[in-house]
């Protein structure tokens, strides 16, 4: 049964390939494969694939990837020469690091629970360029604002951290984050990816200035896609460390490419330096769409109905969140704990019902497709774990 929840108009999850009887409750590590999602790339396959006489391709092409373009863009409240394609989170994030032409001795803040994109990111650069790095504490599992605003008070150029905590669901207030930042000139970088697609974000009302985000997850995209995001102005300038020929304007006609003088774009596109994942942007385009025709703020209130449903049935159970913030500050991932949790988890993969585990917790992370009776499914398996059955 679809979720009571006056915020969707029609059952999504049609639009999804999962076998009946899985309970798919893991979208913070991946999304399932979308019908449309395989339609739309395996049409370009098809297109490609035949290779008999007809019109070149390119038109058509890059026609896809600026639609694609414009729908990554539109889902953070971005215009399209903001965005740029990234294979995933993590290149966005090295690339506005590197971009950011940081100077030995300059300090980066970052939080000291964070999802290891960032960490290994971070490291890398500090011991490449003479960085300092500022962990910050989290004793509650997040950054709490007066442990910023402290940290801030000696000069920092940047403050890395992730939109959503992976393990524990906790969701900065980015607006709040970046105006204590930009009060000091600090830059904010977020790894947005447990968030965008669950939460809407609209990055101008935010002021970040920057954020990367694979499709892989709440996007309902595949492997190999996602984006960043560059504000028009932010704290501090950031230019491409590296350059491709496909950064350049050949006005998408490539038969002369004997140029050594094409100008970069001035848009994303620079940044964009070789040939794109054009299958994997194609299914993420699909996933968009989707997100898009649901709405981003109605796909949001049936994700939180979802847990809200969730805590309900989990009252007298031995299993509770690990962390339960105020409501703006909660996400699409909602961690259990209790007695053999790690055994726990195992249990509920052998019922078919899969979550993650991490950092101790079972992490629960519903979406769109996800049903009263999913959430009915994971109770009732906990129960019978808790019973001992
Ligand atoms: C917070 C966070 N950042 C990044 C990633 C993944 O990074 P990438 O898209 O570079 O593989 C994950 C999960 O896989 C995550 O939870």
């Amino acid at each position: 049964m679809q979720m009571t929840s006056s915020a969707i108009r029609r059952d999504w999850k049609t639009e999804f390939e999962i076998s009946p009887g899985t309970v798919f409750l893991n979208h913070a590590s991946f999304g399932p494969v979308t019908r449309r999602g395989r339609l739309a790339a395996e049409s370009l396959m098809e297109r490609w694939g035949r290779l008999t006489p007809g019109p070149d391709v390119d038109d058509e092409t890059f026609a896809m990837l600026a639609s694609s373009k414009g729908r990554f863009a539109r889902l953070i409240g971005a215009s399209a020469a903001q965005v740029a394609f990234a294979p995933n989170t993590s290149y966005g994030l090295n690339a506005v690091l590197w971009g950011l032409n940081l100077r030995k001795g300059e300090r980066i803040l970052m939080p000291e629970v964070e999802f290891p994109a960032l960490v290994y990111a971070v490291k890398n650069i500090a011991q490449r360029l003479d960085l300092t790095i500022e962990p910050l504490p989290c004793p509650r599992g997040y950054l709490e604002l007066d442990i910023l605003e402290k940290a801030l008070a000696r000069r920092s150029a940047v403050l890395a951290l992730s939109w959503v905590q992976y393990f524990n669901g906790y969701r900065y207030d980015l607006e709040e984050i970046a105006s204590l930042c930009h009060a000091s000139s600090c830059f904010v970088l977020v790894d947005a990816i447990q968030g965008v697609g669950a939460v809407p974000l609209d990055v101008e009302q935010a002021r970040i200035d920057a954020l990367a985000c694979g499709a892989q997850k709440w996007l309902l995209g595949q492997t190999g896609s996602g984006f960043f995001y560059i504000a028009r102005s932010p704290v501090r300038e950031v230019q491409p460390l590296e350059a491709g020929w496909l950064g350049v304007d050949w006005g998408y006609r490539f038969h002369d490419l004997k140029d050594w003088n094409k100008p970069a774009f001035e848009d994303g596109r620079r940044w964009e330096i070789g040939t794109y994942p054009f299958f994997s942007i194609r299914f993420a385009e699909a996933g968009l769409a989707i997100l898009e025709e649901c709405g981003r703020e109605a796909a949001w209130e049936y994700i939180q109905g979802s847990l809200s449903h969730l805590l309900e049935d989990l009252q007298g159970s031995g299993y509770q969140p690990a962390l339960l913030p105020d409501a703006r500050h909660r996400s699409g991932i909602l961690s259990l704990k209790g007695p053999r949790t790690r055994e726990m988890h195992e249990h509920l993969h052998l019922c078919n019902v899969h979550t993650s585990f991490r950092e101790g917790t079972i992490r629960v992370s519903p979406h769109l497709y996800n049903t009263e009776d999913d959430i009915a499914a994971l109770v009732e398996a906990m129960r019978r774990f808790e019973a001992g059955g």
